[in-house]
């Protein structure tokens, strides 16, 4: 079906666009009032996530309700896991929790490179229900969590400040590392063509943890497998966001994704600098958002400044974050929308 607003994938594709497309990561979610009530009804995020109708539901919300020019699906990066055997837990005030994590070759014996077409079926059908949703008014948006930020999940078992015990083993276990890893990679492969196959239009790899590496470390344990997935994923547009990995845009800059996702620590010259030829990313702080109309209206004009028009989307630097005020977060989509107009 022909999109009524393609700018994202003209902005990914690096073709022209009237104006800059702008969208928000975890725009899904609990900034909403009206995602909040449906939070309810399905009891848990875990219901939520794994009810189609619903799940298609508050994928829709922003869309509506905020005016951006994308839908991404809701879900979580811990699909993943989950369908290759270790499944999570979301506790309330506290995020995801893995009631048990792997640490040896053994451990990964009892694990299975996810088979999308089952172990990940109602994520599928979330997209096609979205997609009829969407009607064609604006690309929608798949996504997976990088297999570095994935392994930190799969090993430490819970969210951590220095994911300390996730990079023990790249240190003391290199083999298992590398062994997980590729096991992950696989398993993103085949989620990310299946979610191209049911209707994601682009889709975004998130390595949230990318920033606790060394560079070093980095080039051997997040960089290959990003590559491997890259290069599988030929058929739409890919978007590599590494949070915190300003030492390796370079290296990023020469996947072959169309889109790098910058946070607000990098530098949006320099960034352009290193990134010469493909679409970038973000990157306002999310806390801008707590600041006055005016002061928003400020930042986005420089930020849009910075960044210039084309070969470029509009986001935050990271995920909104969910004490946000809807009404400043039109104001920043407005904001973009009017500064970036050609
Ligand atoms: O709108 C969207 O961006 C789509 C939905 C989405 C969610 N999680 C829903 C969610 C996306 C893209 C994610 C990605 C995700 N999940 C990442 C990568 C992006 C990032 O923020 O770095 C990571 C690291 C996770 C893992 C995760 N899920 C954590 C650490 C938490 C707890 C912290 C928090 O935000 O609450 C989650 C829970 C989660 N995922 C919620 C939502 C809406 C909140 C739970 C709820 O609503 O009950």
């Amino acid at each position: 079906m022909n999109l009524k607003n393609d700018l994202l994938l003209r902005a990914a594709r690096g073709e022209k666009t009237e104006r800059t497309p702008v969208w928000m990561m975890r725009q899904a979610g609990r900034i909403l009032a009206e995602y909040r009530a449906v939070r309810e009804k399905a009891g848990s995020f875990i219901n939520l996530a794994t009810t189609p109708e619903m799940a298609a539901e508050v994928t829709l919300q922003p869309v509506d309700l905020l005016g951006v020019d994308a839908a991404i699906i809701f879900s979580d990066i811990l699909v993943i896991p989950e369908a290759m055997g270790l499944p999570y837990e979301m506790v309330e005030q506290r995020g995801p929790v893995f009631p048990s994590t792997v640490h040896t070759l053994e451990d990964l014996q009892k694990l299975h490179v996810a088979e999308p077409e089952t172990d990940l079926k109602y994520v599928l059908d979330a997209i096609k229900i979205t997609k009829k949703g969407l009607a064609g008014r604006v690309p929608l948006i798949g996504f997976a969590g990088a297999p570095f930020t994935i392994f930190c999940y799969m090993t430490e078992g819970k969210g951590s400040k220095t994911f300390s015990v996730a990079k023990k083993h790249l240190y003391a276990d290199p083999q298992f590392s590398h062994t997980l890893l590729q096991q992950i990679t696989d398993s993103t492969i085949a989620y990310l063509k299946a979610q191209v196959a049911a209707g994601a239009d682009i889709v975004q790899l998130f390595d949230s943890w990318a920033g606790i590496l060394s560079p070093e470390q980095y080039r051997v344990f997040s960089l290959p497998y990003i590559k491997q997935i890259c290069d599988a994923i030929t058929e739409v547009p890919v978007t590599v966001f590494a949070k915190g990995a300003f030492f390796a845009r370079k290296e990023i800059g020469e996947l072959s994704c169309s889109v790098v996702g910058l946070d607000w620590n990098m530098d949006i010259k320099e960034s352009r600098e290193l990134i010469p030829d493909k679409t970038l990313q973000g990157n306002l702080d999310p806390c801008v958002l707590y600041g006055s109309y005016e002061q928003i209206r400020v930042e986005v004009k420089k930020m849009v400044g910075q960044f210039g028009t084309q070969r470029y989307i509009a986001n935050l630097g990271h995920g909104v974050y969910p004490d946000t005020d809807p009404d400043k977060v039109r104001c920043f989509i407005e904001a973009v929308k009017e500064y970036s107009s050609l």
